[in-house]
């Protein structure tokens, strides 16, 4: 092995780069934070707290893109614990949903599932969790806010089960809820952590034999113990046992009960979660698979992120490095350019002051200024013509008309789109008989974004108009008739002039796909 290979696989074997995903209100904001003061971060995109100060009011947005000339709406984390360096990768919720949200999910190794102990799985996390089940990333659950009463956990595993598809394995289990809490039993160590109510920031960890253990009793009481007992006499006897190897297949999740703002169990969860999370994983390109070790450095653009400062009117590209080491100043190749290109001011993170990041290896994300040069799904590599796979696109659930305000700015107005959706920023569809435009996004301040980019960098003031549609499918059938497609429906064509029905509701999707039965309908483009 060469020297550069053996830093490679040091630096490999220390990181693990994951998303949290999860409902907004789970406390996802509160579990990074605690995560983040188990190591001293060392790199914080702006802080935690500051974030989330922008999910209460949509048009706070913009201002505090102004405000801060960075962006709220995405960032990494970098902290290092225990030996290891940690990136977490933000998946915005609330009003900041976007595709964006979806796409930075690839760049990701792992994702933590946070689920709100009273609520269960919400609509966001189904869909965050589909992304990732996807690619078959190994996924972590952390039920949060267990201090509150909230639903049993095999009500929960149920829920995962059902919802999901996905099986559980606890590696925890609660002593009591609630107001009750007194702890939680580490199935894995055997060991029971105390909760202490009286003073939260004291956690005491007591070793027992093993649940039955005379100590829990006098710790819990007798009500108290007898259910931990017959919870887990059962799980023993009707569980999945845990199996790495499921874990890795993403085929089985791990679940940890804690309460995060309690910081109880949060710090046995990061532990357990470094130890099975897998490192870098390599990544398919028309090479094959690149491993990280690979001395060649690699790497795709999984999104892009304008500036909304004046000062700032740049862009910066999100690079997941995936192979070999990334020196500031080196030469690479962008692929789909075929030109070669110095990186020389790259961000690992965007904060108020920009560091500039030397070095970097697989797993990390760096942001590279962008003056209009790449593209979503971009690849560079030092070396080699090395394309990686494109990226995936998603369905569209959100559409409205645009129109121009001022016919005069139809060629700024068109080359605004076309920028924009190569961007990834907004998909978007043309009506058959007027050739209206409409616009396709999954999160409203997709919309947000593209009124605003047109204005501030094209010039051109839209209207849009919200459309009662919720669901987009592109047809592939031999014969497309558009007169099936007027009930609560319409036909459209996208970019690629590829035929898409857009439907009001599901059961007129159901309806329309029933009496087209030779026809494939599906949820992004062919
Ligand atoms: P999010 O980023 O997923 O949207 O959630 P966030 O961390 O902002 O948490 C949402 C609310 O849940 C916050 O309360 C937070 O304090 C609370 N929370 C987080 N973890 C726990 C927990 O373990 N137990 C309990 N009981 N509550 C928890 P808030 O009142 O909305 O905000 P704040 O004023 O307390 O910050």
């Amino acid at each position: 092995m060469s020297k550069l290979q053996n830093e490679l696989q040091t630096e490999v074997d220390k990181r693990r780069t994951f998303a949290i995903i999860s409902h907004p209100d789970a406390g996802k904001t509160t579990l990074t934070e605690k995560l983040l003061l188990f190591g001293g971060a060392i790199r914080l995109a702006g802080s935690v707290k500051a974030r989330k100060a922008s999910k209460h009011a949509t048009s706070d947005w913009m201002e505090i893109e102004k405000q801060r000339g960075i962006s709220v709406t995405s960032s990494v984390m970098q902290f290092d614990y225990q030996g290891h360096r940690i990136n977490i990768l933000d998946t915005p919720g609330h009003q900041d949903f976007s595709e964006d949200t979806y796409r930075t999910l690839t760049a990701a190794d792992s994702a933590v599932m946070l689920i709100d102990v009273a609520k269960g799985v919400e609509a966001q996390t189904i869909k965050l969790f589909q992304v990732c089940a996807k690619r078959g990333i190994p996924i972590f659950t952390f039920v949060n806010k267990l201090d509150r009463e909230g639903r049993s956990p095999f009500d929960l595993m149920e829920e995962i089960e059902q919802v999901l598809g996905i099986r559980s394995v606890p590696m925890n289990w609660p002593i009591g809820s609630g107001r009750d809490l007194c702890g939680v039993y580490d199935r894995m160590k055997n060991q029971v952590e105390l909760f202490q109510n009286d003073d939260h920031s004291t956690i005491a960890v007591k070793k027992v034999e093993d649940y039955n253990d005379p100590i829990i009793r006098d710790m819990a009481g007798e009500y108290l113990h007898d259910q931990l007992c017959q919870d887990l006499e059962l799980l023993d006897v009707a569980g999945d046992p845990f199996d790495l190897e499921k874990v890795l297949k993403g085929e089985l999740t791990p679940v940890f009960f804690g309460s995060a703002v309690n910081n109880f169990g949060v710090q046995t969860f990061l532990e357990n979660f470094l130890q099975l999370a897998p490192k870098p994983e390599p990544r398919s390109s028309t090479q094959g698979m690149i491993e990280p070790t690979n001395e060649k450095f690699t790497g795709y653009v999984f999104k892009i992120q304008a500036n909304m400062n004046p000062a700032h009117r740049d862009r910066l590209a999100f690079l997941r490095i995936v192979s070999g080491k990334f020196e500031r100043g080196m030469s690479v190749k962008h692929i789909r350019a075929g030109k070669e290109i110095k990186l020389s001011q790259p961000q690992q993170f965007l904060a108020q002051d920009r560091d500039i990041v030397e070095e970097a290896y697989p797993g990390d994300i760096i942001g590279l200024f962008d003056p209009g040069i790449f593209r979503i799904g971009d690849s560079l590599s030092q070396g080699g013509e090395i394309v990686f796979n494109e990226l995936p696109t998603f369905s569209p659930e959100l559409f409205a008309k645009v129109t121009v305000k001022n016919a005069l700015k139809h060629k700024q107005y068109q080359k605004g789109v076309d920028q924009l959706t190569e961007e990834g920023t907004i998909q978007v569809f043309k009506t058959i008989s007027f050739e209206d435009m409409i616009l396709g996004v999954v999160g409203q301040l997709q919309f947000e974004v593209f009124e605003y980019r047109m204005k501030a960098e094209y010039g051109v003031e839209v209207q849009l108009q919200r459309m009662p549609y919720q669901f987009a499918r592109w047809i592939v059938d031999d014969k497309i008739d558009p007169s099936k497609f007027r009930i609560n429906s319409t036909l459209v064509k996208d970019k690629k002039e590829n035929y898409v029905v857009l439907f009001e509701n599901e059961y007129a999707m159901r309806t329309a796909m029933d009496k087209n039965p030779t026809a494939q309908f599906l949820e992004t483009a062919p």
